[in-house]
């Protein structure tokens, strides 16, 4: 079974967008950026629908976690966008980098789960498929609470920029 001992991974279905959307809606919450229940039920809205076509098109890849001890019960998930990118010369300089790139984006885990190695698994999984699709370049924005779990796991800050 895809996980390990405690917890199963399963990729996310378009069914499964009102959960992806609630686990953005989330997200965001606990990062103090949701002022208003209005505001939840905005973002919950306008996210569902791209995230539900998306989903059914392929240009979002999800998975969601389950403990094995409740199946059904969905306490975390994450996700990749697959951004088309113009190729770009490698670091060395020596070949280029081709996209499309996997922007990682809605990581959550409700918090009775937390600290279990959930979001750790589920990022272990969404490199798994990075290497599998020879995906060359994986970015995300992190925030204070995710950005050590990131680092254990090889990702490094960069230039970007941003107006806005
Ligand atoms: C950030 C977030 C996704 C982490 O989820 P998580 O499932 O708790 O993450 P993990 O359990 O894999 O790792 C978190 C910590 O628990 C520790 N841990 C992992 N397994 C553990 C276990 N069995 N027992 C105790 N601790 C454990 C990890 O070492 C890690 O510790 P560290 O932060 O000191 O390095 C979660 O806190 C969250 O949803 N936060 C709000 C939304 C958010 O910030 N999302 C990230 C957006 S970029």
């Amino acid at each position: 079974m895809p996980g390990n001992a405690v917890f199963r991974i399963r990729p996310a279905q378009v069914e499964d967008a009102p959960a992806v959307a609630k686990h953005r809606v989330e997200m965001f919450r606990d990062m103090g950026r949701i002022a208003s229940d209005d505001t939840a039920t905005a973002l919950k809205d306008a996210s569902l629908a791209l995230i539900h076509e998306w989903l059914a098109g392929g240009g979002y890849v999800g998975w969601l976690a389950e403990p094995v001890a409740r199946p059904g019960l969905v306490v975390g998930g994450a996700g990749v966008q697959l951004r088309p990118m113009l190729p770009r010369p490698s670091a060395d300089g020596r070949t280029l980098v081709a996209g499309p790139e996997a922007y990682v984006m809605n990581v959550y885990v409700e918090r009775a789960w937390r600290r279990r190695g959930v979001a750790t698994l589920l990022m272990e999984y969404i490199l798994g498929y990075v290497r599998e699709r020879r995906l060359r370049r994986v970015t995300l924005h992190a925030t204070p609470e995710g950005r050590p779990l990131y680092e254990k796991l090889g990702f490094v800050a960069t230039n970007e920029l941003r107006l806005g």
